[in-house]
């Protein structure tokens, strides 16, 4: 294991997938797995589709209604939004390393996924499912915050903006997002519990499956730098 400018090497290629519920801090651990480790790159398929919507593109277009209802947008939408991302960062090959956040989150995906990436012989080696308690994911959502452009996530008790309402890199307003009001919220928990949580036996059976499960970063975020460390930074 390396470390260049206190950030760590790996000795292998990760790719991996973080499958949550929502709120459960996909985006938020992303951020400090690529804080952490060199020649990580990330992809969050909602985010991807938010910066279609403000951007008014045809799939903005199509997927705007569907996000503010809180149900999913079509497989083959999405795995072709996907597929186009990873080919112009240039990461469907063997050698790069990636996380994606929030894709797949069917079995139809994961399904198209692998069609994409197994003649590659690149397919998803690690797979984390970050189990979080519900109760507390109701109260997060209450309190975040987004930068649509870039992503980044804010919350007004665990990590809130250096100035109020503000990005802290851009200084661009943070919004509210139209999905996290409690109804929708709802909707998108139940989402996850009818079509996402049967992924995990999907990937179980592959054998790329890990649980990390906590109420805070101060528990969840050591387990999963320890397994990334243990799993892609030594020979
Ligand atoms: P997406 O944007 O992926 O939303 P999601 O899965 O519902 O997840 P969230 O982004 O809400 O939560 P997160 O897990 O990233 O948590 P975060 O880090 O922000 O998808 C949105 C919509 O797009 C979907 O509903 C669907 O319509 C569509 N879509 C996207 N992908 C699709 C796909 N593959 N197929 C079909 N449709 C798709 O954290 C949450 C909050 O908690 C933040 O405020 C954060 O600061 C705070 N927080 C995080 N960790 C902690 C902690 N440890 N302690 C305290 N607070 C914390
Ligand atoms: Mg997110």
């Amino acid at each position: 294991m390396k470390t260049a400018n206190r950030l760590i090497s790996l000795a292998k290629p990760a790719r991996m997938l973080l499958i949550g519920a929502p709120g459960a801090g996909k985006g938020t651990q992303t951020e400090r797995i690529l804080n952490k480790f060199a020649g990580i790159g990330a992809l969050s398929s909602g985010d991807i589709l938010r910066r279609n919507i403000s951007q008014k593109t045809q799939i903005g277009v199509q997927a705007e209604s569907i996000i503010k209802s809180g149900k999913l947008v079509d497989d083959e939408l999405i795995a072709s939004v996907v597929k186009s991302e990873l080919e112009s960062k240039s990461w469907l090959n063997q050698k790069n390393s990636w996380i994606l956040d929030g894709f797949p989150r069917t079995e139809g995906q994961a399904v198209l996924l692998h069609e994409t990436l197994g003649p590659l012989n690149a397919d998803l080696n690690m797979v984390i499912h970050l189990k979080v308690p519900e109760d507390i994911i109701l109260e997060r959502i209450e309190n975040r915050y987004v930068h649509i452009p870039s992503g980044r996530v804010y919350n007004l008790t665990f990590n809130p903006p250096k100035v109020s309402g503000r990005d802290d890199i851009t200084g661009e307003p943070l919004s509210k997002r139209p999905d996290d009001i409690p109804a929708v919220f709802k909707q998108r928990l139940d989402s996850f519990r009818d079509v996402t949580e049967p992924l995990l036996e999907f990937y179980d059976k592959r054998g790329v499956l890990k649980v990390v499960s906590g109420i805070s970063s101060d528990i969840i975020y050591p387990q999963l730098e320890k397994l990334i460390a243990e799993s892609f930074c030594q020979n």
